[in-house]
């Protein structure tokens, strides 16, 4: 059986233990972001908003998202994005934020089939423990015709770059947490999840296998970050 630390989950991702870990680091989590990723989260998140192409007036949904620093930048395009987690630590410290939030699992989404045009999740399909039902969820309440970008941590490409990744991961990483989360334990957590995570060509087969079609991806920063896309046929 998985161990469990306090204030971090384990590689099984039970997900009240989830859910607990998020409301432990939600009071820094933007602040924290920025930091250990050095300033490279408003870049990523940009990149996901030109992926998603949205139009005014469309209608999508922003899933496991925390703080609601996503749906704000989705909302730029003038498309109306809701913010849905099951962490309400999460949701409570974006509040300030002003954007549309609704409690809710991603495994049991508490919206009618067929009722968004783009779909997107961003650093949080790896948190769900069950990934799958997840992306068989986000296809039921698409519209015929729409789309789903995950944002997700991912594999670099190039060999070198690639170990010294991993090592910033799982030494350096914990260290400048500890310096300024709210709960740096969490980030141990961080580290092993994006190990254990597929990679971009694996993703695409489970993202495929879940329903969507014409799966692909693009890679950020070199793979730390890859953008998969697919829609739902029509
Ligand atoms: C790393 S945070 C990402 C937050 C935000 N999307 C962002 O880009 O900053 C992962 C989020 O996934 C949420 N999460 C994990 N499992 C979930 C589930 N089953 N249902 C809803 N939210 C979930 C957590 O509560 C947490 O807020």
């Amino acid at each position: 059986m998985a161990q469990t630390h306090a204030g971090r989950a384990s590689l099984d991702k039970q997900p009240g233990e989830v859910a607990a870990m998020f409301d432990g680091v939600a009071k820094r989590y933007d602040l924290t972001n920025t930091v250990i990723s050095a300033g490279q989260d408003r870049y990523w998140r940009w990149a996901t908003r030109k992926a998603l192409g949205l139009r005014p007036g469309e209608r999508v949904l922003d899933l496991a998202a925390g703080t609601g620093v996503s749906t704000l930048e989705f909302g730029k395009s003038g498309a109306w994005c809701v913010a849905t987690d099951f962490s309400k630590g999460m949701l409570a410290a974006g509040r300030f934020r002003n954007v549309p939030m609704v409690a809710g699992d991603a495994m049991a989404l508490p919206f009618a089939d067929d009722s968004f045009d783009a779909v997107t999740i961003s650093y949080g399909l790896r948190n769900v423990s069950d990934p799958d039902l997840a992306l068989r969820e986000m296809l039921r309440v698409t519209k015929p015709g729409g789309r789903l970008v995950v944002a997700e941590f991912s594999t670099p490409i190039f060999p070198v770059f690639r170990t010294l990744y991993m090592e910033y991961l799982m030494k350096t990483l914990p260290r400048v947490a500890r310096a300024v989360s709210s709960n740096p334990d969490a980030y141990v957590y961080l580290a092993e999840s994006i190990r254990a995570w597929p990679n971009q060509r694996q993703l695409a087969m489970r993202i495929a296998k879940a329903g969507w079609s014409t799966v692909k991806w693009r890679n950020l920063s070199g793979g730390v970050v890859a953008l998969h896309r697919g829609y739902k046929l029509g």
